[in-house]
């Protein structure tokens, strides 16, 4: 019947534009995804800070990446939250990005390194990086820090680099919250290189077939499974750039749900 199909459609319309300007959707359109073979070319971003102006801010312990204790090492609060192009939906999750300022004067126009270890859902760009008040802090000169977080927002420079971690930093699974003989979650971390993670396979001791795991969120990798999960399980992952690492038995048979293993 026309009348009732064209108020549907009104009120569609009108739902539209309510949810619509509620969730800000008038937004600036996000840039191509930044991928690990774009290359090396300085693309322009903004870039905001959130949190305590020295910290790591608010989302230290549990942002959309499902990564904890940013503030700590090796991430030592040089963290940030990525827009789309940049988070890819939690594939972002570690990945490093060199930025730069060079206005106002207080910029040192030095490229500082952040990681990536949360979302950005409210981008002012096609580009944005909300930073920690640390890593907002460190591109400027030194003790003028103060000076350009009270500017709050700045034009950087940025583009994507290899990730480089200290040497005793190893590869990590957190074998998330919940896991259990047929359910087990996998927090990868501290990947050097791309930083991030495109799939995660596992394998059983002494068994030759690989095991593929699903994306769950932000760096979480998943599996459900009716048949028993035991260990020890070899761990292999692979990078945007699609490298391939395994690390041989680094869930052991009596693995626990809440725990890391890191590679040896
Ligand atoms: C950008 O990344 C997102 C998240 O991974 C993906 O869904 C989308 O298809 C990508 N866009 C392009 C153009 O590759």
């Amino acid at each position: 019947m026309a009348p009732s199909s064209s108020s549907v459609l009104l009120v569609a319309a009108l739902f539209a534009v309510f949810v619509g300007s509620a969730h800000g959707i008038a937004k600036v359109p996000p840039g191509p995804n930044i991928t690990a073979t774009y290359g090396d070319k300085w693309l322009e971003a903004k870039s905001t800070w959130y949190g305590k102006p020295t910290g790591a801010g608010p989302k230290d312990n549990g942002g959309a990446c499902g990564y904890k204790d940013v503030d700590k090492a090796p991430y030592d609060g040089m963290t940030g939250c990525g827009n789309t192009p940049i988070f890819k939906d939690g594939r972002g999750c570690g990945s490093c990005f060199e930025l730069k300022c060079d206005k106002p004067e207080s910029c040192s126009d030095e490229p500082v390194i952040i990681h990536i270890t949360d979302d950005n859902e409210e981008p002012i760009a096609p580009y944005h990086f909300d930073l920690s008040g640390h890593a907002f802090g460190s591109m400027v000169k030194k003790g003028e820090e103060q000076k350009l977080r009270s500017a709050g927002e700045l034009e950087v420079k940025f583009r994507r680099v290899k990730c480089k971690y200290p040497k005793d930093t190893k590869v990590t699974f957190h074998v998330e919250k919940g896991s259990n003989p047929n359910y087990l979650g996998l927090l990868v971390k501290y990947v050097d290189g791309d930083g991030d993670v495109v799939g995660v396979d596992i394998k059983k001791k002494g068994e030759d077939k690989w095991i593929e795991l699903k994306e769950s969120w932000g760096a979480v990798w998943r599996i459900d499974t009716p048949k028993k999960l035991t260990g020890p399980f070899t761990v292999r992952y692979t990078t945007e750039g699609g490298t391939k690492k395994e690390i041989e038995d680094v869930i052991p048979e009596d693995w626990k749900a809440d725990k890391s293993y890191e590679s040896k």
